[in-house]
């Protein structure tokens, strides 16, 4: 296998619902295209089996429209990039052994990529860029993170959900409410209807650690208490409620993120991950930087939902740094880094 200096990547996304292929030259995007799969609002959630079966369906006529947009030739490819983990196990398999075997087809090196990691690399894929170090928040579906990022490939994990992540407080909430899954951005689209007249407690968590999982009880007993006075509560309240919660949720991740600046001194600050395609979240952390001097970074939409762009740029500076993997590479539906 002869490696070339300049890197063309394929790279494969199916951690959990979305498959996505996207393909990068020399670190600049040439196309990005995503499969949403729809079936999981018929259950309140995403099913893992299901969501295998769709990937399996999904898989090749993405990475042909991702080769087509790009105008590139399979066997132009210098390398094949996939999200190892962490996710579903079943989803992850699909996109893995699909890479093994383009990989093995072309004769050309695999990339393994860490997902959470990538929504972070996710800000270098156009400009604005933050610069190193930077602090990062990562809301996702799965995970909350709060990164200190020293180099492209060197993160340090400063404090993470002890229980729920805050994409799973919105979908959770969402639930409780009777809104379809995922319930994130019906939410948010709600809240900027109404007025945060509830207060929800926030809770009493040490260090740059999160916790949602008391936010979820709060709300749950909040809605029973209402709803034995008005069954119709929800209904008629619906968009001031949406609002109350996602004042907490956010005042819950900016709080750390200033507790986070003040202990590290870091003055660009990013969000990442689904949650921060959150209005108010974007719209919070634009004004609290503001006031605090600080430089903020807001991915662009497309890029803060799972993507394969991100996976891509995650590839790319493994590349230049001749992180390969080879055959025997197994999927981690758990994967810290
Ligand atoms: O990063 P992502 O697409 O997938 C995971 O890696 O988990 O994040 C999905 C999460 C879901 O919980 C979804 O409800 C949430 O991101 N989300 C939002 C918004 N858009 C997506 N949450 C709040 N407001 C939004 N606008
Ligand atoms: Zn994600």
């Amino acid at each position: 296998m002869i490696l070339k200096k300049s890197p063309l990547i394929l790279a494969i996304e199916s951690s959990c619902d979305d498959t996505a292929a996207a393909v990068m030259r020399d670190g600049v995007l040439l196309s990005n295209c995503v499969a949403s799969q729809t079936i999981h609002k018929e259950y309140g959630g995403v099913v893992p089996e299901v969501a295998s079966r769709a990937h399996q369906a999904n898989i090749v006529p993405v990475v042909e429209m991702a080769l087509r947009q790009a105008g590139v030739e399979a066997k132009e490819l210098t390398a094949i990039a996939f999200t190892r983990g962490p996710g579903l196990m079943g989803a992850l398999l699909v996109g893995v052994s699909f890479a093994k075997a383009m990989a093995l087809s072309l004769d050309i090196p695999m990339i393994e990529v860490n997902h959470i990691q990538a929504h972070v690399l996710a800000h270098f894929i156009e400009a604005p860029r933050p610069a190193f170090p930077f602090l990062c928040l990562t809301v996702s579906g799965g995970h909350t993170q709060l990164v200190l990022v020293e180099e492209a490939l060197k993160m340090t994990v400063l404090g993470s959900t002890i229980d729920d992540a805050a994409g799973e407080a919105f979908d959770k909430t969402g639930k409780l409410l009777g809104l379809d899954y995922p319930a994130g951005p019906v939410i948010d689209k709600l809240a900027r209807e109404g007025q945060p007249i509830y207060t929800f407690t926030e809770p009493n968590i040490a260090d740059l650690d999160f916790s949602f999982s008391g936010l979820k009880t709060n709300i749950l007993r909040f809605l029973q208490k209402e709803k034995r006075q008005n069954p119709n509560f929800i209904p008629e309240n619906l968009a001031d409620i949406c609002a109350s919660v996602q004042a907490r949720i956010v005042s819950i991740l900016l709080n750390k993120v200033e507790k986070a600046v003040a202990q590290t001194g870091a003055t660009h600050i990013a969000i990442a991950g689904g949650v921060s395609a959150n209005s108010g979240l974007r719209e919070g952390l634009e004004s609290l930087g503001t006031q605090k001097g600080w430089q903020v970074f807001v991915p662009k939409l497309a890029y803060c939902t799972d993507n394969a762009a991100m996976i891509a740029m995650t590839a790319h500076y493994k590349y230049l740094k001749g992180e390969f993997v080879g055959q025997d590479i197994v999927p981690l539906a758990r994967y810290a880094y």
